[in-house]
């Protein structure tokens, strides 16, 4: 051990493995992996591929604690979850004014790919609907693809602390068959929402869905926004302090497709979920959560990721809104807990 650093970051995997919280998280994990209801997405043919029984938890606070539970070194493509962060890469890129006047922050209640678009000004209605994430990768800057994609896989690398690859396969099954997506993307060219390099920011878009994570990645993304957009363990800044809000924000009244509102009311956590299975949650100040279970709903959300959320909210108090006493004390439970209340 030859510094602080060190120690702390021993003290945290101490923590880590003989913490409440974990035994917590094995129990939930438990309790969920038989839960055999829902669909792996199949719309992108590489997609059906996932398997249903793959199942991972892992939890990360903004002092550098990792939980983690099952399959959480497992690969799969991030999807939909891309579409947060890149859209604070674009305010980082242009600041809010001009970002705001090309994607609307407005929730759609609509499928995340349905064809629709603000009526009095254009506009896709947020980021994290397919046409609002389509004019967000667009605006992000580069001489050329390949540095506008060096660009975002630098900025994911800043999150989660590792490299990030993309799942070639995946990449080229949407490019092949994302109909729809092109759709969207002229129909926001006819109104001047993006520009004319239209196959390259469908491959820019593509190619950040295809971006391989895991479940730790996903705590580690949820994590730094939890931390302020500082990085819990390496402690690198990943975007700028001004842009945490309007991630989270547009993740909590967006980030679980046309279930955000039932999400919002029920869990309380922002959040982003992916077909993929994953889900990236935020606990400001508190926790990064991320999970990863293949079978989703009707609405394209992780059930088991769900149930894992709903879970952590309602036992921690973990509701942005509650103001009740939780059954269990988070702090007390991450740190040593007490004996009697497990
Ligand atoms: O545009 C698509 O179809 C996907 N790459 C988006 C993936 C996703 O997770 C959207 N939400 N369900």
């Amino acid at each position: 051990m030859s510094n602080l650093g060190d120690l702390q970051s021993l003290a945290s995997s101490i923590a880590a493995v003989t913490s409440p919280f974990r035994n917590y998280l094995n129990d939930i994990y438990e309790k969920y992996r038989s839960l055999n209801d829902g669909v792996v997405a199949d719309y992108i043919p590489e997609l059906a591929l996932a398997k249903p029984e793959w199942f991972g938890i892992c939890v990360v606070t903004p002092d550098g604690q990792i939980f983690e539970v099952g399959d959480c070194d497992k690969l799969f493509t991030i999807q939909s979850i891309s579409k947060a962060f890149v859209y604070g890469l674009a305010l980082e890129d242009h600041g809010r004014e001009y970002v705001n006047s090309k994607v609307s922050v407005e929730p759609t209640g609509e499928a995340f790919n349905s064809i629709v678009l603000d009526e009095a000004t254009n506009r896709p209605y947020n980021p994290m609907v397919n046409a609002g994430a389509i004019a967000t990768a667009d605006l992000i800057k580069g001489q050329n693809s390949t540095e506008r994609l060096k660009r975002m896989l630098a900025m994911f690398k800043r999150y989660t602390g590792r490299e990030h690859d993309i799942n070639v396969p995946v990449f080229l099954s949407e490019k092949s068959t994302g109909y729809r997506n092109k759709a969207m993307a002229y129909l926001m060219l006819n109104f001047g929402m993006v520009s004319n390099k239209i196959d390259e920011t469908l491959d820019l878009y593509f190619q950040q869905c295809s971006i391989l994570v895991n479940a730790k990645d996903l705590a580690m993304l949820a994590a730094t926004l939890a931390n302020g957009g500082i990085n819990p363990v390496t402690k690198e800044r990943a975007i700028d302090e001004h842009y945490v809000q309007d991630v989270i924000s547009v993740m909590f009244t967006c980030g679980m497709y046309d279930a955000s509102g039932e999400w919002a009311y029920r869990v309380g956590i922002p959040a982003k979920s992916g077909v993929g299975g994953g889900i990236t949650a935020v606990v400001p100040s508190q926790l990064g959560i991320g999970t990863f279970s293949p079978p989703l709903d009707t609405k394209g959300n992780s059930l088991r990721g769900i149930k894992v959320c709903e879970d952590l909210s309602k036992d921690f108090g973990l509701h942005l809104f509650n103001v009740a006493k939780p059954e269990r004390d988070l702090k007390e439970w991450l740190e040593g807990g007490n004996i009697n209340d497990w």
